[in-house]
């Protein structure tokens, strides 16, 4: 017998039984659900809806369901369809008619709707602290490399020297944003709908404070037509993540490219890399591959719910059970893709040598030349001719700038003299940067130190 069985003269198909349940994925919300109504049925009490000695065995109704699924004595039924029918059905069979009572006042609409933004803030609160590890992972290997120089690229060309402790410094500073655009949406996740009802309010007089206080939500829906009806917090949240994705892909890309035989710059560890079935030889970065693969699927969870939302009417569609999934999916596709790369960071060999190799041979220092000339009072735009021009002949004889000749230089331009070795030297062209935000080593030291200071894990 459905729940709601009440107006039905016939059992559904067992196909609709199947087709419209969420029980196999929302229970995972079970604990929320359970939470959820303890406080709905102390509110109850409170305001004399329901006389105390009910709301007591409803609570510990509710107690004895949680010990039974935390023991796995439950089987969750596809004829029960979701969790928060589940959980009332077990709840009845456990103390009888009075059990029925937990809905008063309540709706699935503002049920569902509770548990999931329940849910979603325990769940970025754990992404949040895990995109913190990672940050702290990456500082430290930036604080390990502030003399290591490597190539900076654009157009994946070399482009200037830079400091390896930079680069991942710009990774800190991506994560840094996407913790805190986390943290700003969270704010709209932490608020109540409960109370809602079914979408136009209840004829109950419930105290949605007090309910908003026992479960510590810092504000209400004001309107519980919108209560019900939307999901822009976990749009928020599926952006959010879709966007740290992105930032971690790239991240992934890099190591991927870097740890290449033709790169070579890097080695990372054997624990965190996987063999071919076929080929000996192979150690894969498999596990940075599938970060960047699984961007796809973060990406998709947001445009899904996205096109499920776009043409529904107010107030609650079944259409918006199509909420759950996707979000569960990026929950743990987060979760695996943190959890991993903070150890894989953690244990990156760098090879600090090759690194260098790569920016020394190499024309990274030409803008240096031309800033050398515009310095001395050449316009730019005639310095960055000079340079080309002087770059082109070394390619065609077979050197780097450093290569020449102070007369080859004063064939380049009459304004060189003897410091030019020094100043294209690849140290010095780095922390002859000494902007704000800048490569050169004491402005990276500024930048680590701006993002320890926000790093609250320890
Ligand atoms: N399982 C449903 C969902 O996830 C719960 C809400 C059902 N409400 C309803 N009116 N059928 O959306």
């Amino acid at each position: 017998m459905k729940l709601w069985g009440g107006r039905f003269t016939k059992p559904t198909n067992q196909l609709v039984d199947e087709y419209t349940a969420s029980i196999t994925f929302d229970q995972q919300m079970w604990r929320q659900d359970i939470v959820g109504s303890l406080a709905h049925v102390a509110m109850l009490g409170k305001c004399g809806i329901l006389p105390m000695d009910e709301v007591k065995q409803i609570i510990n109704g509710l107690k004895k369901v949680k010990e039974k699924i935390e023991r796995g004595q439950v089987t969750f039924t596809v004829a029960n369809e979701d969790v928060h029918m589940n959980i009332e059905k077990l709840l009845i069979d456990e103390i009888g008619p009075v059990g029925g009572k937990l809905h008063t006042g309540r709706s699935r609409n503002d049920q569902v709707a509770l548990d999931m933004h329940l849910y979603l803030r325990e769940k970025m609160m754990e992404i949040i602290q895990l995109a913190m590890y990672l940050q702290k992972a990456l500082v430290n290997q930036a604080e390990n490399h502030l003399d290591t120089v490597m190539p900076g690229y654009t157009h994946l060309q070399r482009a200037q020297p830079v400091l390896l402790g930079y680069h991942l410094t710009a990774y800190v500073s991506m994560l840094q944003r996407d913790i805190e655009r986390l943290q700003e949406s969270w704010k709209r996740v932490n608020v109540l709908p409960l109370g809602a009802g079914a979408l136009a309010g209840t004829t109950f007089p419930i105290d949605r404070e007090f309910v908003a206080e026992m479960l510590a939500f810092d504000g209400i829906y004001v309107n519980s037509m919108d209560a019900v009806s939307d999901r822009d917090f976990i749009v928020e949240f599926l952006s959010a993540s879709a966007l740290l994705m992105t930032h971690l892909s790239r991240m992934c890309e890099e190591l991927i490219i870097w740890s290449s035989q033709e790169f070579n710059f890097i080695e990372l560890d054997d624990a965190f890399c996987t063999g071919s079935s076929i080929m000996p030889q192979k150690k894969n970065p498999d596990v940075a591959e599938l970060v960047r693969g699984k961007t796809g699927r973060v990406y998709g969870n947001l445009f899904g719910l996205l096109t499920v939302l776009k043409g529904l009417p107010l107030a609650y569609n079944k259409d918006m059970q199509e909420d759950k999934e996707g979000m569960f999916d990026t929950v743990s596709t987060l979760h695996g893709a943190l959890a991993l790369l903070t150890p894989m960071m953690e244990t990156m060999q760098v090879r600090k040598e090759r690194m260098r190799q790569a920016v020394t041979n190499d024309f990274a220092n030409a803008t240096d030349l031309a800033d050398y000339l515009a310095a001395k009072g050449l316009p730019f735009r005639q310095a960055h001719e000079v340079v080309g021009k002087a770059v082109l002949y070394c390619i065609q004889n077979g050197k780097y700038l450093l290569d020449c000749s102070l007369e080859e230089f004063k064939s380049f331009s009459p304004l060189v003299e003897e410091d030019i070795y020094n100043r294209l030297d690849v140290d010095t062209v780095v922390n002859a940067r000494n902007v704000l935000g800048g490569t050169a080593r004491n402005q990276v030291e500024k930048q680590i130190a701006t993002f320890r200071e926000k790093l609250v894990v320890t």
